[in-house]
């Protein structure tokens, strides 16, 4: 059994990183392609290091695109190397351009897939994720699945139930791996919000980066207005991802003027750290939707609807949709009561690496 697995973009890298130590500690050969979709350091080459994650074997060095552009070029780069390489296996994460795009090359070359993190649907064909988790989904042979309800979605949609493996978040097994390290770090202290006393002062934690927030200018400057009213009470810290950061040019001084702290994307252990004492999240980001609901921390989602119903469900998640102006509000409410306490979620364990792992071992076509 060998295994091929494919990251390009930034949550890719704590999903695969647990897998490929499970893989590695049973003796399985692997090889590691990155797409290249996300290539600067702080997007990228940070997360390598933090995660111990091996420097790719191949770097397709696709970069940024249309999606018909970084879809079709990562097919064709990826292909030539999936036919030296003849995995035996071919393992996809998430729900991004990358994901699709290799596997859909593999597919097309006879290999079977694995995707990690099948199933999870928003049911709103107008993200260009949904279009990529649906696709991926059709053509894997081995489905693992990170809630019971990506299970439902998939047998809806008429995949055999013996390709689904519910394993649980492998996500969350980075989390639960690095969080004692994250913990260690002086990144609040750094960011000026430590007190003399030694105590964390009340944050909020942002990051944006869906085009539905960012790309419409009218929408993110009532964001920023809504943030700038939340930073007259708390700091406010705002790592922004590039995306977004073209959007923002011009506003920056003065989100600082209001309390907010604008900075460049943070590396993994620094952002685990912010999250974990931010007294809320204000995101539009799938992982960090989960990484709330695992921590505890209260999480609103500037989204009409989420592909990750359990973290709403469970309490940890608001969904604010299109009414902005509510954000403020529910951040006024959240930072005067704090967080409540919720049942652990089944198998986000930090250890559905493993049982994909064993899957992975034990499967032939
Ligand atoms: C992509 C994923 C999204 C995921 C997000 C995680 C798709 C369709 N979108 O969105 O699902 O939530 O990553 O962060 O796959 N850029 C840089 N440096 C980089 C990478 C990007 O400057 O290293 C800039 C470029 O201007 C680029 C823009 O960011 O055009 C968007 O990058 P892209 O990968 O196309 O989409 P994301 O918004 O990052
Ligand atoms: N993250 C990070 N630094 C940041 C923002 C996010 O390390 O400045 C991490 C976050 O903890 C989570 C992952 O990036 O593990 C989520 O990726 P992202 O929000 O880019 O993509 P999405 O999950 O929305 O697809």
């Amino acid at each position: 059994m060998r295994v091929l697995h494919v990251v390009g973009a930034r949550p890719n890298f704590m999903k695969a990183a647990p897998v490929w130590q499970a893989l590695g500690a049973r003796g399985v050969p692997q090889f590691l392609v990155h797409t290249g979709q996300h290539y600067d350091a702080k997007m990228s080459g940070v997360f390598f290091s933090e995660l111990g994650l091996p420097e790719p074997d191949v770097n397709l060095r696709v970069g940024s695109g249309s999606h018909a552009f970084q879809t079709g070029e990562i097919m064709k780069r990826v292909e030539p190397v999936l036919e030296a390489q003849t995995p035996d296996l071919t393992l996809v994460y998430g729900d991004v351009n990358s994901t699709l795009a290799v596997a859909l090359a593999a597919c097309k070359l006879g290999i079977c897939i694995g995707h990690v993190e099948a199933g999870l649907r928003s049911f709103d064909r107008t993200m260009p994720e949904e279009v990529n988790r649906v696709l991926t989904d059709q053509i894997s042979d081995l489905l693992f699945t990170s809630a019971p309800e990506a299970g439902v979605n998939l047998l809806r949609e008429g995949i055999p139930r013996g390709k689904i493996h519910f394993v649980g978040n492998a996500m969350i097994d980075s989390l639960v791996r690095l969080l004692p390290v994250a913990r260690m770090r002086p990144t609040a202290q750094k960011m000026g919000l430590v007190g003399k006393a030694g105590g964390t002062r009340p944050y909020v934690l942002v990051t944006l980066h869906r085009p539905s927030n960012v790309d419409d200018g009218l929408r993110l400057e009532r964001i920023c207005q809504v943030l700038g009213m939340v930073g007259q009470q708390c700091r406010v810290v705002f790592p922004v991802h590039p995306r977004t950061r073209v959007r923002l040019d011009g506003m920056i001084e003065e989100l600082a003027a209001h309390g907010i702290l604008v900075t460049d994307p943070l590396g993994y252990l620094d952002f685990l750290c912010l999250q974990e004492r931010a007294r809320a999240v204000v995101t539009d980001s799938g992982g960090v939707q989960e990484e709330t609901t695992y921590l505890g921390v209260p999480c609103f989602t500037l989204r009409a609807n989420t592909e990750r119903p359990i973290t709403v469900t469970c309490g940890t998640n608001k969904l604010v949709g299109d009414d902005v102006e509510k954000l403020y509000g529910l951040l006024t409410s959240v930072l005067a009561s704090g967080r409540q306490a919720h049942e652990p979620l089944l198998y986000w364990d930090g250890r559905a690496a493993d049982r994909i792992a064993d899957v992975v071992v034990g499967f032939h076509k």
